[in-house]
């Protein structure tokens, strides 16, 4: 196992009616921002639920937060922060609100003339404004983690930023908030939180027999509930099981004292800028062609990954790891995902040239757990794709 340092300040306020006890997480004389989206909250009736539970506080509302949180609209939420004095954010949706407020909560104290260097110079967040949140997708994780992702489709980039200053206050988890979610974004957080635990667990073994079995007891736990939260998103020991499984995918704990990979995200994330693919299809995308290119140097957790969460105990180590892979493809099917990038748009000829060619200029000369993707292998793995 590898060193580590660990820490995580996220308090989790989870369970049923747990919407009402955010009153008593933020500070008395604090001035809110409450930040959400396209407005599924106003119909849910989670914005009720929080309106009410602000009401001993100044609240000012900043609705519109487009999914793949955009910089301008963010920069137009900057400006009210700065010119209403807010001392307090909350962010009342899924990833994309949540990172929207995690770039507002850096960008808010931050020094420098433009904020959009914090992601493409990758400045890290050491302090933020503080923020909480309310969860209404289960997916990302981002609701106990400390990263964001911010697109800008003037130029169509779609960055990564974070830092230990970005973990929210507190965030509230109540699974009742996922009868409303559309089959198509419970089908993108399934997945979503599948490759999450496989980006921190298909690299190669260092004997972290705790964190594999984390990982893996993960990836079970969304392959067993998957069927059942699909058929009925009011079925609350699945949406339960779903929501917390998300949260467990990406809070920091099954990365601990092992390699990560990440590059089926980097990856990913070049089609959603280039195509509007939502983030979770764009993972279903690549996954396969990126664990086949890679095979030999990832085959023996690839293997372990078959015989543990979809026991195939028959055939040589090679054989299990291309079943395992295979595997992948078809629980992403199973969602009602199409995992060919050819399935989305008829424009993807010359993909694999643009994203190599992206992260060439970038310097991101070699990605994955041993720093050994470089930008040709990247535009062999799109190819793959196709
Ligand atoms: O905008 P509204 O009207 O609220 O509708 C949203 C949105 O259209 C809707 N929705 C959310 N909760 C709902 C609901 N509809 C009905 N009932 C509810 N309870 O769902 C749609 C998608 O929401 P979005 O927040 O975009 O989805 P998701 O949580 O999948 O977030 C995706 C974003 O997170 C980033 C992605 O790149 C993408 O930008 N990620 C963030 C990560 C992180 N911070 O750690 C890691 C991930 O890998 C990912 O990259
Ligand atoms: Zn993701």
């Amino acid at each position: 196992m590898n060193n580590f340092q660990y820490k995580n300040p996220t308090k989790i306020l989870f369970g049923k009616g747990q919407i009402e006890n955010l009153t008593n997480e933020i500070p008395e004389n604090a001035k809110v921002l409450m930040l959400y989206g396209g407005g599924s909250i106003k119909k849910n009736g989670i914005y009720d639920q929080v309106s009410k539970s602000l009401s001993k506080f100044e609240v000012i509302e900043f609705g519109g937060i487009p999914a793949n949180p955009e910089y301008e609209v963010l920069m137009e939420a900057l400006d009210i922060i700065k010119a209403e004095n807010i001392t307090f954010l909350l962010a009342v949706g899924g990833g994309s609100v949540i990172d929207g407020t995690k770039f507002l909560s850096a960008a808010a104290l931050y020094e420098g003339d433009e904020p959009w260097d914090i992601l493409s110079k990758n400045i890290r967040t050491l302090k933020g404004m503080p923020f909480g949140t309310v969860l209404t997708l289960p997916a990302t994780g981002s609701e106990m983690n400390s990263g964001a992702v911010v697109t800008r489709a003037e130029t169509k980039e779609k960055l990564t930023m974070g830092g230990p200053g970005l973990f929210p206050v507190f965030s509230v988890l109540d699974p009742e908030v996922v009868k409303s979610i559309p089959k198509r974004q419970i089908a993108n957080g399934l997945a979503d939180a599948f490759t999450h635990v496989l980006e921190q667990y298909m690299t190669y073994p260092v004997d972290a027999k705790l964190q594999d079995r984390f990982a893996e007891s993960i990836l079970q736990t969304l392959i067993e509930v998957a069927p059942a939260i699909l058929k009925d998103t009011s079925d609350y020991k699945a949406a339960s099981n779903f929501m917390w499984s998300c949260t467990m995918a990406l809070n920091g704990l099954i990365q601990q004292g092992v390699p990560s990979d990440w590059a089926i995200h980097m990856m990913g994330h070049e089609l959603t800028a280039l195509f509007g693919i939502d983030h979770a299809r764009t993972l279903a995308i690549i996954a396969e062609g990126h664990y086949t290119y890679n095979l030999d140097s990832k085959k023996d957790k690839l293997a372990q990954y078959a015989e543990r969460v979809w026991n195939i105990t028959e055939g040589t180590k090679e054989e299990k790891a291309s079943a395992g892979i295979q595997k992948t493809t078809e629980f992403y099917q199973s969602l009602g995902i199409k995992t060919k990038l050819s399935e989305y748009t008829e424009d993807y000829k010359g993909t694999a040239q643009i994203i190599s060619k992206r992260f060439e200029e970038r310097g991101w000369k070699g990605l994955g757990e041993k720093g050994k993707v470089s930008p040709s292998d990247v535009e062999k793995i799109v190819e793959m794709s196709y």
